[in-house]
């Protein structure tokens, strides 16, 4: 399997029964609880509501949610299926969503974790969101409502003007 069996769309409201599907499957970490279809809608009815569904050889692997807001933005959730997870996936989308950004004005892109999700921690800290602050206890665990985990906030600054895709490259060639 290559990147090329790999395509990144944006959704639509057609998607949202496969969305509660993938949600479920998706965030099932002691501090996630799984978001109804009814929720999903209504997020994506939400002015600047946006979302992108990563298809690996046709099936649906993964998501990202985000609110556009003039020039702030903020990432509701990126998620690989399980089973797909550490192949680049999460990357890729991530990339779509910093371009769907950069594309509708955001100059600022917010996002939050649990601190102890070392996987969502490398991916944003690879995609450049550097972190802003903490929310101590801030998420709990259903089953055991006296569990509390802290999240950390972390932020992208894209008002820096992004490398040409030149960069690098001696234009002049050889003398
Ligand atoms: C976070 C998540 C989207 C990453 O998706 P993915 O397809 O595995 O990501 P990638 O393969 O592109 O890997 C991204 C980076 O995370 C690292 N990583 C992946 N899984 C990891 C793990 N379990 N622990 C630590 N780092 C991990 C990879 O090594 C890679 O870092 P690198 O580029 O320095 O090598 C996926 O783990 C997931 O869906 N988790 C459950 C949902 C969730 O927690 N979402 C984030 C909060 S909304």
């Amino acid at each position: 399997m290559t990147e090329d069996d790999d395509r990144i769309r944006p959704i639509g409201a057609f998607d949202i029964p496969l969305l509660a599907e993938l949600h479920v499957a998706i965030f099932n970490a002691p501090w996630d609880r799984p978001w109804s279809a009814e929720s999903l809608a209504q997020i994506l009815a939400m002015p600047g509501a946006c979302g992108w569904l990563l298809e690996s050889e046709r099936a649906p692997v993964g998501l990202a949610l985000a609110l556009f807001t003039l020039d702030e933005g903020e990432i509701l959730l990126t998620g690989i299926l399980p089973a797909a997870r550490g192949r680049g996936h999460g990357t890729r989308l991530m990339r779509a969503v910093v371009a769907g950004a950069r594309a509708a004005g955001v100059a600022k892109l917010f996002l939050e974790h649990a601190e102890l999700n070392a996987a969502a921690a490398r991916l944003y800290r690879r995609a450049g969101f550097v972190q802003i602050g903490r929310r101590l206890r801030y998420y709990s665990d259903p089953s055991s409502p006296a569990t509390r985990y802290d999240a950390v906030t972390r932020m992208l600054d894209l008002s820096a003007a992004e490398p040409p895709p030149t960069a690098g490259i001696d234009r002049q060639g050889p003398k």
